[in-house]
């Protein structure tokens, strides 16, 4: 059944480039997500784009002496290159800096503050005096109110990941002098979240209890059973969208309230260009949002957001929030100050033609109930003992006996006995628990399902020995290659969201583009073949090389000298 679905990814700061944390936590997760509902025959669209605004970015700035305009174009150029290059098969990557977007954020503004959604309050901030400016979010550093963490932001403890106010910090710092901050009055408006209790208490706590994934459930109860405040949805800054009201010159939105917009803002410039309309998926009820974000954004996009939308009455809300944990890094927390990353740039440099090998191992290995650790002997020993020993054996396997006994052209298979229809059996088995387990977010167990496919061919040839029966029941060995290219054929289809370079691959050896409109997962079902006998397939081509232990070693060497 078709159906509409909006799939957003959190949109990246832009004051670094892209690391496997982010991919593993979000970016890849989302697309498979949205490639298996496009493959599916659904109405997808999957958005993101940078998020410029912020601290972080000013911050950066200031230490560069750069203006924020500098730091986010370089910014977003590099993550927007390293995404396309990696195969994330976004509709549309937008920027929060584009007129489109101050804009939306602002005519959004504007709407909660007509319909009495803010609360004025006047009050003494943080303020440094040497800098002359104010010290929200990250301008502040104090201790953590929660867990004790020294270096807690006045927004966010990196540490506990709890989201607080600078005022709940203790012994508080300026982050640009290290001065102990005055305090000055000023204005701000509040979104009144503690209107929005009792439905999100119903909305999450009862209707979404049994499907949101238990972390995301546990911290939006945790949230709920302390009791929403009225929050700040504005800040002192210079840099980012302008709050549209006279009494409010010199202000900026808060990041956290302009950066979600941008979801609905992509759309809209998304829609732009390709003369569609976007209010379809916003505004219909029966549309499907979805946002994958990593676990620190939790907050934001089950209550903040909802409530956001809640409060402006014309749109959906999350269907679903499918937040991970973490990816740390041989051992360690990732760490952009530290440099303990793997950067994507550096890593398409490092292994170019690669991208899947690196999408494998971020999803069989991704942290989606607890936090997880990318080591790069385990990326080695996958690449080698899974995608080069397993799957790419088995169609290199197929498509060379083919090759070889019948000058590659499909042959004609005889009556399938039990063996053989056991084996396709077992692949559709898998397919079904594949489609089921990419419905529930579990993109690990729906890849290493995918993998077993490639399993069964492998048994089912050393089982069937066609290079043995060939002396002596050569029509035999028709109908073994036939379900080997067969089984190969469904891999070529079920691979497309986890490995979208590989199946490409796959398709173009099996010569798919002679039946095109055969080569759907629609027509994954039993008793029809995609491939057609006596049609030619190409050259066999390796899918996967070995990684050598020296390439594992430079990473290695490089990732410690870093530091
Ligand atoms: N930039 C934020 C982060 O990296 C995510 C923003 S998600 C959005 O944590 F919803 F605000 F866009
Ligand atoms: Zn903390």
């Amino acid at each position: 059944m078709s159906k509409t679905y909006t799939i957003t990814a959190a949109l990246p700061y832009t004051n670094g480039p892209i690391h496997i944390g982010h991919l593993s936590g979000v970016y890849i997760p989302a697309d498979i997500y949205a490639r298996f509902l496009r493959i599916t025959g659904n109405d997808v669209i999957y958005i993101c784009g940078s998020d410029e605004h912020g601290v972080p970015i000013t911050i950066k700035a200031k230490n560069e002496n750069k203006t924020p305009q500098e730091i986010v174009d370089r910014y977003h150029k590099n993550i927007k290159e390293s995404f396309e290059e990696f195969g994330i098969s976004f509709d549309n990557y937008s920027r929060t800096s584009e007129k489109i977007h101050h804009k939306t954020a602002s005519d959004f503004f504007l709407k909660l503050y007509n319909n009495g959604s803010f609360k004025e309050i006047t009050s003494e901030q943080y303020y440094d005096k040497e800098e002359n400016q104010f010290l929200p979010d990250r301008f502040l550093i104090g201790t953590c109110p929660k867990c004790g963490f020294e270096e807690s932001y006045g927004d966010q403890c990196e540490k506990c990941g709890t989201s607080h106010n600078s005022s709940d910090l203790i012994n508080p710092k300026s982050s640009i002098t290290g001065n102990v901050p005055s305090l000055k009055s000023t204005k701000h408006w509040f979104l009144k979240l503690d209107s929005f209790q009792e439905f999100l208490k119903k909305w999450i706590l009862e209707e979404n209890k049994n499907f949101w994934k238990p972390n995301v459930y546990g911290q939006c109860k945790s949230w709920l059973d302390d009791g929403l405040k009225p929050r700040a949805v504005t800040r002192d800054l210079d840099w980012g969208v302008p709050v549209p009201i006279n009494e409010a010159i010199g202000k900026v939105l808060y990041v956290w309230f302009d950066a979600p917009i941008g979801y609905i803002s992509s759309t809209i410039e998304w829609a732009k260009k390709n003369n569609k309309s976007w209010e379809k998926y916003w505004k219909d009820e029966k549309t499907e949002l979805v946002h994958f974000i990593g676990k620190d954004n939790i907050v934001f996009h089950c209550i903040i957001f909802p409530s956001m939308l809640k409060a402006h009455g014309d749109y959906i809300l999350p269907k679903n929030v499918p937040a991970n944990e973490f990816l740390n890094l041989e051992g360690s927390k990732i760490s952009t100050s530290k440099n303990w990353a793997v950067w994507l740039p550096d890593y398409l440099k490092d292994f170019p033609e690669k991208q899947d090998v690196l999408r494998y191992v971020l999803t069989i290995n991704a942290p989606e109930n607890k936090d997880n650790d990318f080591t790069w002997k385990d990326f080695q020993n996958r690449n080698n003992g899974e995608l080069v020993a397993i799957l790419g054996n088995f169609i290199n396997r197929v498509v060379v006996l083919t090759k070889k006994y019948y000058d590659s052209v499909i042959p004609n298979p005889n009556e399938l006995n039990d063996v053989d229809n056991e084996v396709i059996v077992s692949v559709y088995e898998s397919v079904k628990k594949i489609e089921n387990l990419v419905s529930q977010f579990k993109f690990r167990d729906a890849c290493a399902e995918f993998i077993n496919i490639a399993r069964f061919g492998n048994k089912y040839l050393a089982d069937e020995e066609p290079w043995k029966i060939i002396k002596v029941d050569p029509e035999r060995v028709k109908t073994i290659l036939f379900v080997g290219l067969h089984i190969s054929s469904i891999l070529s289809i079920v691979s497309e969201p986890f490995l979208p370079f590989t199946s490409k691959k796959i398709k173009f050896i099996l010569n798919s583009h002679d039946h095109s409109s055969k080569w759907t997962w629609e027509n994954l079902v039993n008793d029809k073949f995609l491939i057609t006998e006596g049609v030619t397939i190409n050259e066999p081509e390796l899918l996967f090389t070995r990684i050598e232990d020296s390439e594992i070693e430079y990473q290695i060497d490089k990732l410690k000298n870093n530091n």
